[in-house]
């Protein structure tokens, strides 16, 4: 089976294409490289012992992408291109609108013009906007979403679901992640965003480096138990391993179908700080200030429904997300 990867040169998305390429696929990788390097081809490449080709394409490029498909018969996309920092897109929704949503509706046209009618999307829990319960589980309400990012995941939701009714032989399987962080267990590959890091662990690995002398922590009188943030993080290896069972899952249905990728446990920013500063043996200096506009007290999933229909569940702990982490970031500041 011949796969299609959509900014799979970003962290989560070269880190599905090594599970893809250890699970025996062919895959076609394309990127803009506006937010990765492209020496994550080779470093995939070095991990998996395996090929695949690589072409620098912005999902806009109607006209590439049509010459693309042209050129492969692809059994499936797995869509990962897009922007995707919070606060980014608040000064610059326009952007975002058009790379995100823009983008997307091309990618589908011309996939709909190739037919190939077989979409893995990545979304995020964030289009639960703030729930009023938890865990999460996918028949929540979406939204409403805080931040133009996550509204261009929830329309893009939207919008796969109105092709699906528009013509049911669209396989749509969206996937709504929590919080990926951690790093292939080989060091090799790291999240690397360009400019400065919205998520925590970027920045935590930051003052780990000693690149900054502290990190914020936003706010700590959330309603939560130490009063910080709860967030559900996820071995972005784990993550990407939830790809190749969503894969078999598309494959073999022609259905819209959401699914949490998440571990179902809540960790605070202060386990988060702890359990780095324990397992590395660095420090982590902290200063605690305001909320961050646009924060949540708590987000975490309930995973049930990934296990039952795709046979996935994470494996990976906080201590090897935070190792993994740390290994890979001292790798690539060598
Ligand atoms: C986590 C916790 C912060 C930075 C966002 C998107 C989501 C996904 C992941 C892309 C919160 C606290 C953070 C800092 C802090 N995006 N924090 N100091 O906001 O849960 O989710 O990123 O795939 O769609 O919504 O992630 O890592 O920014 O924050 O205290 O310097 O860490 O308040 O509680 P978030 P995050």
């Amino acid at each position: 089976m011949k796969i299609l990867v959509t900014g799979g040169i970003g962290f989560i998305g070269s880190h599905t294409c090594v599970e893809l390429l250890d699970s025996g696929y062919e895959i076609v990788v394309i990127d803009n490289l506006s937010n990765c390097s492209i020496d994550a081809v080779d470093k995939i490449k070095a991990i998996t012992g395996k090929d695949f080709k690589f072409i620098e394409c912005d999902i806009r490029d109607r006209e590439l992408l049509d010459k693309i498909f042209s050129e492969n018969d692809f059994d499936c996309v797995i869509h990962f291109a897009g922007l995707k920092a919070v606060g980014e897109s608040v000064s610059m929704p326009l952007s975002y609108y058009e790379n995100n949503v823009g983008g997307t509706v091309t990618l589908l046209q011309v996939m709909a013009a190739h037919n190939v009618k077989r979409i893995i999307f990545s979304s995020s829990a964030t289009v639960y906007g703030n729930p009023a319960s938890l865990p999460i589980t996918e028949d929540f309400p979406l939204g409403p979403v805080t931040n133009p990012y996550g509204r261009t995941k929830l329309i893009i939701e939207e919008i796969l679901r109105d092709l699906w009714v528009s013509d049911h032989s669209w396989s749509v399987i969206l996937l709504r992640y929590f919080n990926p962080i951690g790093a292939h267990s080989s060091g090799l590959l790291c999240e690397s965003p360009k400019g400065t890091p919205n998520n925590i662990m970027p920045r935590i690995l930051n003052v780990a480096l000693k690149k900054t002398p502290y990190i914020t922590v936003f706010g700590n009188d959330y309603n939560t138990h130490d009063g910080t943030g709860v967030r559900d993080y996820i071995h972005v290896s784990d993550l990407a391993r939830g790809h190749v069972a969503a894969l078999k899952y598309a494959m073999e249905n022609n259905k819209v179908e959401a699914f949490n990728l998440g571990t179902g446990t809540g960790y605070s920013v202060f386990d988060l700080i702890n359990t780095f500063i324990r397992v590395n043996e660095v420090d982590i200096p902290y200063s605690i200030e305001a909320r961050r506009p646009g924060d949540i007290d708590a987000c975490y999933a309930n995973p049930d429904k990934a296990y039952k229909l795709l046979g996935w569940k994470t494996t990976l702990e906080l201590d090897t997300m935070c190792k993994d982490g740390y290994k890979a970031a001292v790798n690539a500041n060598k």
